[in-house]
């Protein structure tokens, strides 16, 4: 049976501060724009997807768990449309720039079956616990279309510094990090097919210019700070 229950009432009380919360001095050491690091995800995320032969500009995407909707700001105009949910009110309150909508549930999406060809959650499964997980795999398999994509983005429990982040960081308190390797069993088990893993931020925003084509390099040993898994849905 499905949880329907309305829970995470957490980042509704982190949405008025959340920029405030996320500020660590080892993290500033990285980069000092917030930006930053959704920067690099989209790097990242249209590099695999263009990879994988996709047409950004004909896709349909998704960013569940979008929090205050930044990636999709960023990135959103690649997409013939992008649009986002999360269960917190008080988060999507913050951003009336982009399309987003409120989950019923943690693991309940307010979409259509096959209804969208592309999905993104940007560290949020370390926030899902328990079944919740699974469900919420089953629910982007069911609003994707036969062969659509989903990218996970999680902080990488093998790097050292992501993990003293992480554990000092307010929002971060329920944090339950996940491997790439787990990340990549709980998709295989609601039926999608994994087509790569990348590990990325290994370099501060100051380096990272001079440095990209080493971080490309080194993508597939598993000590970045994040690591990005892309997966298939069955056809
Ligand atoms: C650390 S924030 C990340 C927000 C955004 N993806 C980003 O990268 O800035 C985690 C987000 O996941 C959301 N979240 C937690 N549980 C969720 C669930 N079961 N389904 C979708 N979103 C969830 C939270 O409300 C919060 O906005």
């Amino acid at each position: 049976m499905q949880n329907t229950e309305k829970v995470d009432p957490e980042f509704d009380q982190y949405a008025h501060s959340y920029a405030g919360l996320l500020e660590d001095p080892m993290r500033s050491l990285f980069a000092l724009d917030p930006l930053h690091f959704h920067r690099r995800k989209w790097i990242l995320i249209e590099r695999l997807l263009k990879n994988a032969g996709m047409n950004l500009s004909t896709l349909k995407w998704l960013d569940v768990g979008c929090g205050q909707g930044e990636l999709l700001g960023l990135a959103g105009s690649n997409f013939a449309q992008a649009i986002g949910c999360d269960p917190s009110a008080s988060m999507l309150s913050k951003n009336r720039a982009v399309e987003m909508h409120e989950q019923p549930s943690p693991v309940v999406l307010p979409f259509g079956d096959s209804s969208v060809d592309f999905v993104t959650a940007v560290c949020v499964f370390h926030h899902v616990h328990g079944r919740a997980r699974t469900l919420l795999t089953s629910e982007i398999r069911r609003v994707l279309t036969p062969g659509g994509m989903c990218c996970i983005i999680e902080h990488n429990p093998w790097n050292p510094v992501t993990r003293a982040i992480v554990k000092r960081c307010p929002v971060d308190v329920d944090a339950e990090l996940l491997t790439a390797r787990k990340a990549s069993v709980l998709l295989q088990t609601a039926g999608f097919e994994t087509v790569s893993t990348d590990y990325f931020l290994y370099f501060p925003e100051r380096l990272f210019n001079r440095l990209i084509s080493v971080e490309k390099m080194l993508c597939k040993i598993p000590l970045g700070g994040q690591f990005a898994l892309l997966a298939r849905a069955p056809a």
